[in-house]
């Protein structure tokens, strides 16, 4: 993305740019539509219109212009905006680019996202803290199945100023009654979705008519010109300064042991020194008693400012905690019901951990098969077990970790996450906190007071889990057989849990894509988990082919109680042997998804033990597994 006019102004100069523009507040808005909407023209006039374009690349557009052979006196303001030649030439435009402009009242960032249907992602990016929304619409068109795409998305991100832009006026005569009609049209619509209210403007973007005044062409619209109207409209940061004081916690200023701040974004609110607040998830509460600044203290910490407080009293306090006014607090929980859009390339793992990123809070989630999933073309609900690119879906969603939100619809910046791949690190999903399961207030953790300790004395034993995993026929099973002969004539209390046979049992349900292995070791994980908290030592001999998932289970255990075993056999030896004649299968075609063959399996990194089975015997194998579980020590 080297050739837009603007980025000149976005690398250097934006900082002075906004720095000169500073008194005046910031909309942050998107313009939804396709290039054939004549999205890119607007946008180039609304550049120029604010004189945000320069002498020498007016000069350079005029000389493109002709190059591409637009007719008559108007600029192609579309190739100003749409850019790289290439992108021109496919005709549509990706990923999100801001651009920035300023009116006498006004500065605006406004985030150019594609139109496409597999661009959903880069919407989402692009809205997630607009203000906003103008939805452009082909006066000749009307209502398009992308327009109510776009309206449904810009309602799920919670924007609640829309702006219905009835573009290319021109070619439709000016005529009044396909201005209504269209309106009309688009109200049916809103309402059924729940956008209470829009704004619809009669447009020429390529002709500038009703864009930064109201035109001669359309004597019968009284306005508001779509310049004005983005001057006038509410922001966001307007509406959350009515509600609860909020703040998350960005870091803890801690620069001499006399002074100790909290810093971070305000996202709604107000509070000022001696207000009484409440540490969030702890709930410890204190009242305010400093708000330190540049030039002295301030009086008051509002929405929309970054600010640093701090407390009368010594109460914990560190990144990621939400403070919040004591007297309405937000909630607490673990368990959510939560919309998300997925922006994965790989699809949705129900059961796999992922990182849930909710403004400073980190904790590790999982989310279950969808609900539902929304066709965004025409809302129905749609049965699913996963969530692919681009993809709306409703979930249940468990944090490993209690969290303070709102929901997103109350403040976004309290109820809007992201979900990250452990592995990758990439940004899987954008998600939004419907509400909190009860489960997650009713269901509460039974103190017992035989508890794993207990147990484990009476079995004069440290538990333990040995985690085999390897590909079919490595010798898993075998391996873990022999060692829990051994180990059983040595008196320890163990069990095996072994693939092939939970399977038959626990575990019937489940066949062999990618989200049933996740769901089989999520289940073998915590199966395994509560028979070390009853003292035993744990043998499994699973597949288990994803390092996410014997990551969440090693995670699960207490620290050194987890061994993972790498029964490491080549691929061909397996193959070879085939014991139980599978691979045979699998490369016949008749068996699908068949580790090694047409399903990836991922080994381990860093294993406790790793077995060679072309070297050593099965004996041996066994051997060295219960020399490393039991040390001298112990045994
Ligand atoms: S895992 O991948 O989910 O961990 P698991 O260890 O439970 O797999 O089950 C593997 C056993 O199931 C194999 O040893 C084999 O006997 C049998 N099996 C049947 N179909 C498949 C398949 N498509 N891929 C791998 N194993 C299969």
């Amino acid at each position: 993305m080297s050739s837009y006019v603007t980025d000149s102004l976005i690398a250097e100069d934006i900082e002075q740019y906004l720095a000169l523009h500073e008194r005046k507040s910031l909309m942050r808005f998107i313009t939804c539509g396709s290039v054939d909407d004549g999205k890119s023209t607007l946008i180039g006039r609304l550049l120029y219109d604010t004189k945000m374009i320069f002498e020498d690349q007016l000069a350079g557009l005029e000389a493109d212009s002709k190059a591409m052979g637009t007719q008559g006196q108007e600029l192609d303001f579309a190739l100003l905006v749409d850019g790289l030649a290439a992108e021109r030439e496919q005709g549509i435009t990706i990923d999100v680019a801001y651009r920035f402009f300023a009116t006498e009242k006004r500065k605006f960032i406004v985030a150019d996202t594609p139109g496409h249907e597999q661009y959903t992602r880069n919407m989402v990016t692009g809205a997630s803290t607009a203000d906003l929304a103008v939805i452009l619409i082909d006066a000749r068109q009307g209502v398009l199945t992308q327009t109510r795409r776009h309206s449904y998305l810009v309602q799920l991100l919670g924007i609640r100023n829309v702006v219905l832009a009835v573009n290319k006026m021109d070619l439709v005569g000016w005529s009044e009654a396909r201005f209504r009609e269209i309106v009309a049209d688009y109200q049916a619509f809103a309402d059924l979705i729940g956008i209470k209210s829009f704004t619809a403007i009669p447009i020429s973007g390529l002709k500038g008519d009703n864009i930064a005044s109201l035109s001669a062409a359309s004597p019968w619209y009284q306005g508001p010109a779509l310049l004005s109207h983005l001057e006038e409209a509410p922001l966001h940061e307007s509406r959350m300064e009515e509600r609860p004081f909020r703040m998350a916690v960005q870091w803890v200023n801690r620069p001499n042991l006399n002074f100790r701040g909290f810093t971070g974004l305000v996202s709604s609110g107000q509070a000022r020194p001696g207000d009484g607040l409440r540490v969030l998830p702890s709930g410890k509460t204190t009242r305010l008693k400093e708000i330190p600044g540049m030039g002295g203290s301030a009086a008051l910490a509002r929405a929309g400012q970054s600010v640093t407080l701090t407390f009368e009293d010594e109460i914990d306090c560190s990144r990621g905690d939400v403070i919040v006014a004591s007297d309405a607090p937000c909630e607490v929980a673990d368990q959510f019901e939560a919309t998300l859009v997925w922006m994965g390339e790989a699809e949705m793992l129900p059961g796999r951990p992922y990182l849930l990123k909710l403004g400073t809070q980190v904790v590790t989630a999982t989310v279950t098969a969808p609900k539902y999933e929304v066709n965004v073309n025409t809302l129905e609900h749609l049965a699913s077990k996963t969530l692919s690119l681009n993809a709306i879906g409703v979930v249940n969603l468990s944090t490993d970790r209690a969290i303070a939100f709102e929901s997103f619809e109350d403040n976004p910046a309290l109820g809007g996450f992201i979900l990250i791949d452990r592995m990758s690190n990439a940004t899987v999903a954008a998600g939004m906190i419907r509400f909190a399961l009860r489960r997650s207030q009713n269901i509460h953790w039974q103190a017992l007071d035989v508890d794993r300790e207990a147990h484990a004395a009476l079995k004069n034993q440290r538990p333990k889990v040995v985690w085999f995993t390897g590909l079919s026929g490595s010798g898993k099973s075998t391996i873990a057989n022999l060692v829990e002969k051994k180990l059983h004539a040595l008196g320890k209390h163990t069990f095996l849990l072994d693939g092939d046979n939970i399977r038959h049992g626990l575990n019937r349900d489940l066949g062999f894509t990618d989200a049933d292995r996740v769901e089989n070791i999520r289940r073998v994980g915590e199966v395994a988990k509560l028979m070390t908290d009853a003292g035993l030592i744990v043998l499994t001999a699973f597949i288990s082919p994803f390092r996410a998932e014997r990551r969440m289970v090693r995670e699960l255990m207490a620290p050194g109680e987890f061994l993972e075993v790498w029964v490491s056999t080549p691929l061909e030896v397996a193959e070879a042997r085939d014991v139980k004649g599978l691979y045979k299968k699998a490369r016949s075609g008749q068996l699908k998804n068949f580790t090694g063959i047409d399903s990836p399996y991922e080994p381990p990194e860093t294993p406790e033990l790793v077995v060679d089975t072309v070297t050593l015997s099965a004996e041996e194998a066994a051997d060295r597994v219960v020399a490393a579980l039991l040390g001298a020590a112990e045994r």
